[in-house]
Order: C-alpha cells, then structure tokens, then sequence
C-alpha cells in the first residue's frame, strides 16, 4: 500500500494504472476510520481492480466554531487499518496544498442540497462539493462510494456529478451500526458512556417512527412524535426529522405515505456538559 501527500505522486501512480486498464475505486474520508469507513472500502473492491482513500479533514465543510480543531485525528491507525483491508493507495493532501491563498472558486450545488441540513449548517454542502469537486480533478476514479449516513451528502455529490458531467459512477453504501444500532461516526469518539447509552435510543426511537408510518400513521403525527420521544429520552434539542422521497428529497404530498420515502434527522445528544450534534436516516 502506496500513501501519498501530493499530487505529483498521486498522478504518477494513478496515471500507471489507468495506463494499465485497471479500474479505480475512490472512498474520500476525514479519518478517523471505523467500521462504516471500511464497509465502503469492502465495497469499492466490487467495483474495480483498484482501490484509493482520501484522508482529509476539510475546512470549508466546517462553520466557524464548529469542531474542526478538536475533529479526530488518528493518521497512523487509519493507514493500519486500510493495510489490512489491502487498500493500493492513501492520498493524504497537505491542506495548504488544497486551499491555497488565492482560491477564489466555489461549487453551490441547489435542490437536493438546499433544506433539511442546509437550515443548520448554511455552508456545509458548499464545502462539501467543493472539496469533492476537487479530489475527483485530482484522482479521477471510475467510481467513488459514498455512506448513505450522510444521506443528503450522497444525494448531492450524485446531482453535483450529474449537472457537471462527471465521468464518475457513484455508488451508496448502507449504513454500518454498531449492536444497539447506533449509526458508526467519527464523532461517536467524543462520547462518554452515559452519552453513548442516551445516543442508542435514536435508532429505536426512528424505527418506531418508521414503523408507524408504514402502519398509515400521518407523517406529521409521527415525526411530531419521534421529535417529543428524542427530547423525552434526554435529547436536548432536535434539528429536524423529516420525511422525504428518497431520490429527490422533495417533501410528501398528502401527508401519508405513497411509495418508498426517507425519514432523516439531527438531534443533539447532551455528553459531558456539551452535545454531539447526530445525523440518521431510515427507508419507510
Ligand atoms: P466522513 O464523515 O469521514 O465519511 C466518509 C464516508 O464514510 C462518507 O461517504 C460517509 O457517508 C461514510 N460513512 C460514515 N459513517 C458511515 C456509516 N456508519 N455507514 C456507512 N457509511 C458511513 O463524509 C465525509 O467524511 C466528508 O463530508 C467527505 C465526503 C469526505 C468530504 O470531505
């Protein structure tokens, strides 16, 4: 296994392959890898002879006093464990490198982008698509798997690949729970274990609020319950939990269900005198 950090050795091993005829695979990451991170890895290798992982901890994605400074960082067990799921090659830029003094570009991606995560976090899918914008010029994969944890995040990079024409397959892969079904996340590491026993009952709570649905329970009825439930277990306060179709996110006409559809939410969940801010989602 390759690791690199700049893009004149990235181009020099990709292009060798591509030379080669080999397919390749991409999983861009922050690190800090787990589980979920490496379910995407298993995937990729369905999909081509190669396989890269990016490791970067992107700044335009963070708002001003969100956790950027204090996100994990843990580049020696993230490339141990890449090893062994036998990986060909890490691409760890140099953040200088990424962003230089005179950037000037960015990527505003509408639609599917705009709503639910965008009412929180206002920048997020910009730096989001940017960064991925940017990593695909740089690795120029066949196909690049993305969690359907961060399922607005995967239903932008398909639009943003669709509308700029990106020679790119993108690939969803379902969502790795730990045994109580807590949804695997990096951020998962801040709690203590008062926090991480109050965090497993949002997949409970979601399943049942899915569940209702299904049975012809009204959504808002519903996810007005779900919303109660969270705060009732000792959320201290809920984003959202809304209902969407599952492609194009749009909202649900009539109230009920129709069809398959998508029940997403954010909810944060107190740990230590501070809170960890969790995002989930379920098919309905
Ligand atoms: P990160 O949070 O590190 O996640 C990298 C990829 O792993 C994303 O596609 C995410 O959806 C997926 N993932 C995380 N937890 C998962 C889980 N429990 N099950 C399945 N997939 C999971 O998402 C990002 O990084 C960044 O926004 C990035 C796309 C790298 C751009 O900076």
């Amino acid at each position: 296994m390759k690791i690199v950090r700049t893009e004149r050795d990235l181009r020099n091993t990709v292009w060798g392959w591509r030379g080669s005829g080999d397919r390749m695979v991409f999983v861009p990451t922050m690190g800090a890898l787990h589980e979920g991170h490496l379910s995407l890895v298993r995937l990729a290798k369905k999909y081509g002879e190669r396989v890269v992982v990016s490791i970067f901890v992107n700044p335009t994605q963070f708002a001003p006093g969100e956790d950027l400074d204090a996100y994990p960082r843990t580049e020696v067990e993230d490339s141990r464990l890449l090893e062994a799921e036998g990986v060909d090659l890490i691409y760890i830029p140099d953040p200088q490198t990424m962003y230089d003094v005179h950037h000037a570009t960015s990527v505003t991606v509408g639609g599917v982008a705009k709503g639910l995560e965008t009412d929180y976090r206002p920048t997020f899918f910009d730096g989001v698509a940017l960064v991925v914008t940017k990593l695909f010029n740089r690795v120029q994969p066949d196909t690049a798997i993305f969690g359907e944890k961060d399922y607005q995040q995967l239903a932008t990079i398909r639009r943003l690949v669709e509308d700029l024409d990106m020679p790119i397959k993108i690939i969803g892969a379902p969502i790795a729970r730990d045994e109580h079904g807590l949804a695997l996340s990096s951020r998962n590491a801040y709690f203590d274990e008062d926090g991480l026993t109050l965090a497993r009952n949002l997949n409970v709570i979601m399943k049942k609020c899915a569940a209702d649905m299904r049975e012809g329970q009204h959504v808002d009825k519903a996810t007005d319950a779900a919303k109660q439930a969270l705060l009732d277990v000792g959320f201290s306060s809920v984003d959202y939990v809304e209902v969407r179709s599952p492609n194009s996110l749009t909202v649900l006409e009539g109230g009920y269900l129709n069809g398959p559809a998508r029940v997403l939410v954010a909810a944060h969940c107190p740990n230590q005198g501070n809170s960890v801010r969790l995002i989930d989602n379920f098919a309905v």
